[in-house]
């Protein structure tokens, strides 16, 4: 299994903050065309990546908060030629499966809506990670507060990849996921519970209509 390195996120550019909020939108139509691979580390490390060195309870600290800064959420990241863990600290890419699977980031319900555009994430909650979290507290052990937690910290990310996006004249798609497609195709161990997935490429907008 390969890893990509990604290259270093850059200071980027993109629209004013309140240009960006008037932007964005859940879109469900995408280009079949990729991102090029400074558009992706910039968009992961938007979503949750690491920003300070030194963060809270002297972990490193990240783009988006996290419960006790325990940063339980995983991104898996599946593209046309393979799916792959994202590595924040290392910022890089490590393959877990080969292939295009971009489709089990939606539901099966729902098709395979979306399955053309350039990138999928699916969040996945590692609850093995509370135990590690800075700042131990009971909450953290307890089922229904690791549920809130976690469901919180993804939005979080989500909201990240949302803004990342329309600032960037990207657009995104947060939306259920195939869990049991996500635990086998991903190999997730019994820590991992895949929560929802969300898309990021290039709208495909209606051709015009050519009739008077
Ligand atoms: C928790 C959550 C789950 C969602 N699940 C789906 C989904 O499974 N399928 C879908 O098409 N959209 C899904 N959405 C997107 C919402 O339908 C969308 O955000 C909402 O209609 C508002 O549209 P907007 O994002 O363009 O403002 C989900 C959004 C959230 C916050």
């Amino acid at each position: 299994m390969k890893s990509i390195l990604l290259p270093k996120p850059t200071r980027f550019r993109g629209l004013s903050l309140y240009e960006t909020l008037q932007r964005r939108k859940t879109a469900r139509s995408y280009e079949s065309k990729e991102l090029p691979l400074q558009t992706l580390s910039n968009l992961l490390w938007a979503a949750f990546g690491v920003n300070r060195e030194i963060g809270p309870f002297g972990d490193p600290g990240r783009t988006a908060a996290s419960a006790s800064n325990s940063q339980e959420i995983e991104i898996y990241v599946l593209l046309r030629g393979g799916s792959y863990l994202y590595d924040s600290h290392r910022h890089e890419l490590n393959q877990v499966a080969s292939g295009d699977i971009r489709w089990i980031a939606i539901g099966t319900r729902q098709g395979r809506n979306g399955a053309e555009a350039a990138v999928r994430l699916i969040y996945v909650a590692n609850i093995a990670k509370f135990s590690t979290a800075g700042y131990q507290e009971p909450g953290l052990y307890d089922k229904e507060t690791q549920k809130a937690y976690f469901y919180v910290d993804t939005g979080l990310i989500a909201q990240n990849v949302y803004l990342f996006a329309a600032s960037q004249g990207l657009v995104a798609w947060f939306h259920n996921c195939d869990k049991e497609g996500a635990i086998k195709q991903l190999r997730l161990s019994p820590t991992q519970l895949p929560l929802f997935g969300q898309t990021v490429g290039y709208e495909r907008l209606e051709e015009p209509d050519s009739h008077e």
